[in-house]
């Protein structure tokens, strides 16, 4: 399937949503919605890797707005953000980077002890980057920039400054943007980086977007023409 597609992005950022409609629809509880989504996550990140061999993969798993969800909720999703953060990230993700994006001083403890691990561990594979969003939230990235800027009394600010002190520092510039379910909001995802990059929102639940929904969103992208503001035919 894959020697079809020529132009590929570089960084490819997925907004996963629809766990909850998917088990819902299913009779289930949103629980095994999210169970589900992981192992979509799981799949797409692989695919994105090492079939199309893109770079660099963000994926919006839990925004900063996320902690109004029920409490009961809420701890089960950390508690499968800890899991997918374990020592296993290293066997299940070769040459792999992981780059949390996100306030980590909200974590819980596992969670916290988990990807601060498992970043360190994977901190020297330069062949792919994964930038986990948990709460994650893309004003607070602005904000966090701005403040250690001024820490680091730099003057002079460009676009550049503001680039270097992003989670996503020094990474290829985010080409495209996939929302699954049908919304069509960034609901806080990557503001910054967002800035050329194409959108995609097809209406599949993120438990049902597989190898093949990942093929139609490459194509989608391959068919777009990005003009970055020039005139091209
Ligand atoms: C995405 O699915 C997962 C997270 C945002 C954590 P949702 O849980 O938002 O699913 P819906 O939107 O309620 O269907
Ligand atoms: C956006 O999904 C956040 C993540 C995917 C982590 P939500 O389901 O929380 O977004 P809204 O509330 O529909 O905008
Ligand atoms: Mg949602």
């Amino acid at each position: 399937m894959t020697n079809k597609l020529e132009r590929l992005p570089k960084h490819i950022g997925f907004i996963i949503d629809g766990n909850g409609r998917w088990a819902k629809e299913r009779g289930l509880p949103r629980s095994a919605g999210h169970k589900a989504g992981c192992k979509t996550l799981s799949l797409i990140i692989k695919e994105c890797f090492y079939t199309y061999n893109i770079p660099v993969v963000s994926i919006y798993a839990f925004s900063t707005e996320n902690w109004n969800r029920p409490q009961k909720e809420v701890d089960y999703l950390m508690s499968l953000f800890k899991d997918y953060t374990s020592k296993d990230f290293l066997n299940e993700f070769p040459e792999v980077k992981l780059n949390i994006m996100g306030d980590e001083s909200k974590f819980p403890d596992g969670l916290a002890n988990s990807a601060r691990e498992t970043a360190v561990l994977s901190e020297k594979n330069s062949k792919y980057i994964l930038n986990l969003g948990i709460n994650y939230s893309g004003q607070d990235e602005l904000v966090r920039a701005v403040n250690n800027i001024i820490r680091d009394g730099k003057k002079d600010i460009d676009r550049q400054t503001i680039e270097d002190y992003l989670y996503t520092k020094g990474q290829p510039k985010l080409d495209f943007v996939v929302r699954t379910s049908g919304e069509q909001r960034l609901s806080n995802f990557m503001l910054w980086q967002v800035a050329y990059a194409e959108m995609y929102f097809p209406t599949t639940y993120w438990p049902s977007f597989k190898k093949k929904e990942l093929y139609n969103a490459l194509k989608e992208f391959q068919g777009r023409n990005r003009r970055f503001g020039a005139i091209k035919e």
